[in-house]
């Protein structure tokens, strides 16, 4: 038996979890472009290594990294987990085999028996979630499956999970069409606590959905399946805003993260130069290598290793890709701009305005006037 402290159960032997990271992210494009979605950094660190140290803390000690998409950045970057103190593994699915498939495709991976718990996440959530107590409300309970749920004001863009008095899942609708099916503001967290027997018996060899596939069929069949409503913070990295907003959470310790000790109102990198005159607030991260000018604000932002930000600049609400080059006195508010952009002086760019890798957008004198229509 180990006990793990910070939670609230017990963990007995080796407890295996699964990330699913293999999915392309085109949402978050062109920030996906050169890296997939869960290694981009939040808070500099990749989402996956705060996932992994979170997952340690609660008790976990092997973890199998289910890729596809650019499985190469996984490895080269976790290697065996020994920084997490975990025994990690990649496992590449040659084609995508979606998020059931991915689960069944690391099987031949995993040590747990056959009544063991394996715990999946999706790669790409930020939680609070108590990882030891959603393991014994599956014990307690001995379900089949027990997954994380969280309410949300706008269910729509996710799966719906019902539950009845006793916590059991009464059904699962996939990111639903219809007002009628939205009947409930639980939704799939994308944590789920697996039966290690179940991910056997997904069908091996193609693409299989766990949200449209496996878990209707477990109800189907009159497996028992659990909901367990977790509190806690809970972030889907699904676009660009949501990403600079999951940064800006765990800088400032509202997202909790094993890998951000101390939280604060900013985090500025290894090498980084940011002038004196210059103001960087708001959980906003300086990678590695920036510079910011004088007189530069950088407001709830994340700039990627290697960006430049010139004198007297505003960024709010942005992220800024890797070598990118921000001309003096330019406003970006809520903008995405790729890795090597350059965007030159004077320019302003606002809410959802993406610039692509290596563009670059000529000076300008011109002013937008506040009492324009
Ligand atoms: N290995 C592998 N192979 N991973 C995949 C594949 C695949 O073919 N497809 C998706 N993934 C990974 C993604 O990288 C992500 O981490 C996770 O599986 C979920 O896939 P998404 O594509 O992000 O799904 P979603 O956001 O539309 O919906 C899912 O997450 C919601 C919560 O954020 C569903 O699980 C919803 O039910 C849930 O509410
Ligand atoms: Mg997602």
């Amino acid at each position: 038996m180990t006990d793990h402290g910070g939670g609230s159960g017990r963990v007995i032997g080796v407890l295996e979890a699964i990330l699913l990271v293999g999915g392309k992210g085109t949402r978050l494009r062109p920030l996906t472009i050169s890296a997939p979605k869960p290694m981009l950094p939040v808070a500099g660190r990749p989402v996956t290594a705060h996932q992994i140290a979170r997952a340690a803390e609660g008790g976990v000690s092997r973890v199998i990294l289910g890729t596809s998409y650019r499985a190469d950045v996984f490895s080269d970057y976790f290697g065996n987990g020994a920084e997490f103190g975990v025994d990690l593994r990649c496992v590449v699915e040659e084609v995508p085999l979606g998020t059931g498939g991915a689960i069944r495709n690391v099987a031949d991976s995993l040590e747990s028996g056959p009544d063991d718990p394996v715990l999946v996440f999706n790669g790409d959530v930020l939680t609070g979630l108590d990882i030891p107590a959603l393991v014994d409300a599956w014990r307690d309970a001995d379900a089949a499956v027990a997954l994380y749920l969280t309410r949300v004001s706008d269910p729509r863009a996710f799966g719906l999970v019902p539950t009845d008095d006793n916590g059991r899942v009464t059904a699962f609708l996939e990111k639903p069409q219809t007002p009628e099916e939205i009947v409930t503001d639980q939704i799939n967290a994308g944590c789920y606590v697996f039966r290690r027997s179940l991910i056997d018996k997904i069908p091996a060899g193609r693409p299989v959905s766990v949200e449209r596939e496996t878990f209707p069929g477990l109800l189907a069949v009159g497996e028992k399946v659990i909901g367990v409503v977790d509190p806690g913070y809970w972030l889907d990295l699904g676009t660009p805003l949501a990403f600079v907003q999951g940064s800006r959470d765990l800088v400032s310790g509202t997202a909790p993260s094993p890998l951000v000790p101390e939280p604060g109102a900013c985090m500025i990198m290894f090498d980084a130069r940011v002038d004196p005159s210059a103001a960087v607030t708001g959980g906003s991260v300086v990678g590695v290598g920036c510079a910011v000018a004088a007189g530069a604000r950088v407001d709830g932002s994340v700039l990627f290793d290697g960006a430049e930000v010139g004198e007297g600049a505003l960024i709010v609400d942005s992220v800024i890709g890797r070598n990118a080059r921000i001309g003096s006195d330019v406003r970006l508010d809520g903008v995405v701009v790729g890795d090597g952009a350059q965007i030159a002086t004077g320019n302003e760019l606002a809410h959802g305005a993406r610039v692509f890798p290596d563009a670059e957008l000529a000076p300008t004198s011109l002013r937008f006037s506040s009492d324009q229509t």
